[in-house]
């Protein structure tokens, strides 16, 4: 196994592993290290199916249930389907296209949940010929980049983050009634620490509708700054598809959008799935 950057700030190309065959534990521990120093792994040209996806997510923890079938429907399943192509090999709805244009909005998975997502893993099926990337930035290196007064006002902040205020921006009928019942606006740090690495990192996206005792103006003014900040041009990592491709990346640190697509020409089908986080993000340490 082989490991080479991709990018000056974070991510790495790992070649020399085949990803649907189960993993012994030197290479799987030398994959985790990797993924908590570099926060975007790429895997190429693999022959992935469900079960190898799952297999693979769930040697980094719990499996996360997909969130929009959840919330919508009350149905657990694990495979997240990304594009416009459904399980039984049709088209989605224009509704669901519509919806999934939110993902265009920088952001990182499941921070409207509790405890958000760890980790993410998208296996490429099918690609269209042109355009629907998928960018990254880190948002460890912005924290790097700040001003000392600007890390000492963010560092003990919390976060408000809600999905029916991010998915709402796309279209008012972007969400369900039920996930308007169900999805309640939580609490995240604004920074977080790295566990394994002592990296902090600013966590902010498109579902940070707030800061906790800030006022709103002045709020909306540094979650803006705080994105703009880990997705400079300069930063970003801009993923051209091919099939056969897996990332999985860190959405502790990691920011990620979609580049959007034509939707009505090309096929998009990728599965993805995610890793639980262990704790919510409220209860983690930033000193130790
Ligand atoms: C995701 C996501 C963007 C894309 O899979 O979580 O945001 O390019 N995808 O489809
Ligand atoms: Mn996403």
């Amino acid at each position: 196994m082989n490991l080479e950057p991709i990018h000056p700030e974070f991510g790495a190309r790992i070649t020399g592993l085949d990803l649907s065959q189960p993993l012994a534990d030197p290479d799987f521990d030398q994959i985790d290290l990797a993924i908590n120093r570099y926060s975007l792994l790429l895997f190429e040209k693999q022959q992935m199916t469900d079960g190898a996806q799952l297999d693979f997510t769930r040697r980094f923890g719990p499996l996360e249930e997909e969130h929009v079938s959840y919330y919508s429907r009350g149905e657990v399943t694990y495979i997240g389907r990304v594009g416009n192509i459904d399980s039984a090999g049709n088209r989605v709805s224009a509704r669901r296209i519509m919806a999934s244009t939110g993902n265009e909005m920088w952001h990182s998975d499941s921070s409207f949940r509790e405890t958000p997502a760890l980790y993410s893993i998208l296996c490429a099926y099918e690609v269209p010929e042109e355009a629907g990337e998928t960018e990254f930035a880190s948002a460890r290196a912005a924290y790097r980049r700040l001003d000392r007064a600007t890390r000492e006002r963010i560092d003990d902040r919390v976060g408000i983050h809600d999905y029916i205020y991010s998915r709402t921006k796309v279209g008012a009928d972007a969400v369900t009634p039920n996930q308007r019942t169900y999805m309640h606006p939580v609490r995240q740090r604004l920074v977080r620490r790295n566990p394994v690495t002592g990296d902090r990192n600013v966590f902010v996206g498109s579902h940070v509708k707030q800061i906790e005792g800030m006022p709103e103006a002045e709020a909306r003014l540094l979650i803006e700054r705080l994105i703009n900040e880990v997705t400079r041009a300069e930063s970003v990592y801009r993923h051209r598809w091919r099939a056969g491709d897996v990332m999985i990346w860190d959405n502790r640190c990691v920011l990620h959008r979609g580049c959007g697509y034509d939707a009505e020409k090309y096929h998009r089908r990728m599965h993805q799935t995610r890793v639980r986080g262990a704790v919510p993000s409220i209860a983690e340490n930033l000193d130790s």
